[in-house]
């Protein structure tokens, strides 16, 4: 398999990745991110391309590659927008922000579907669409992602003008963490890959990441004294059979 849109940026930088691990196929996690931020999503050539850099076959690469959702095998838009339609936002309205962006970005008649993308792929505005598992800010409910990026307390009105803003080329802030980018940008930082620290581009990964609303109870824990119940070390841990 052909390994053609990889140049020798490319395997520079997967070298770098590669060094960082005392096993090489350690780097197989950046290195699929590597690939998405060179082509929008992990191709065949990708797995081909990490498979030839790690001495392992594309069989072993497709396995992690498909194991994970965060590996897209189909191009990705300019952004990903990630709705989370677990229980606790999807009982406050996640859903509804979810089919309503299915329509928006589609059509009544065509609602756009789990990881569709709305525009040309990788084209400024193209937007891929995906439900989320649980995002991991329930006190902010309901929330999605923009490159990862969250965007808290949303409404059905307030994910539509979020979705329009980027299609029009905008990047609207999020709530909290860093400015946003686009999808490529932001896998390349995913790899590893951050700019110096006096780079002009380091705002890219950096940004206030503390919610108010997630600090608050341990504000008031912390005010009033109370603590949890230390962990006994006499807790017998559960037999387990041999097999
Ligand atoms: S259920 Fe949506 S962030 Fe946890």
């Amino acid at each position: 398999m052909s390994t053609e849109p990889f140049g020798e940026d490319t395997v520079a930088d997967a070298r770098e990745l590669i060094a960082r691990y005392p096993e090489s196929r350690s780097a197989l996690l950046p290195l699929l991110h590597l690939v998405q931020s060179v082509q929008g999503y992990v191709s065949q050539e990708g797995i081909a391309f990490c498979a030839q850099q790690l001495g392992l076959s594309e069989a072993e690469v497709s396995a992690v590659a498909t194991f994970y959702t965060m590996y897209k095998r189909k191009p990705c838009g300019e952004h990903l927008v990630s709705v989370c339609t677990n229980t606790l936002c999807a009982a406050m309205g996640g859903d509804a922000v979810y089919q309503k962006l299915q329509r928006h970005l589609g059509s009544d008649d065509e609602p756009l579907g789990h990881e569709q993308v709305a525009g040309t792929p990788g084209e400024p505005g193209s937007i891929m669409l995906e439900h989320a598992e649980c995002l991991a800010a329930c006190d902010l409910a309901p929330v999605l992602q923009v490159n990862y990026e969250y965007f808290d307390n949303q409404t059905e009105q307030s994910a539509v003008e979020l979705v329009d803003a980027l299609q029009r080329g905008d990047k609207p802030a999020p709530t909290r963490g860093a400015p946003l980018s686009d999808f490529k940008t932001v896998e390349r930082r995913l790899a590893g890959l951050l700019p110096d620290a006096d780079d002009e581009y380091w705002s890219d990964v950096d940004g206030p990441s503390q919610a108010v609303e997630t600090v608050r109870g341990a504000q008031l824990a912390a005010d009033r004294g109370w603590t949890a119940p230390a962990m006994s070390d006499d807790v017998p841990l559960p037999e387990v059979e041999a097999k």
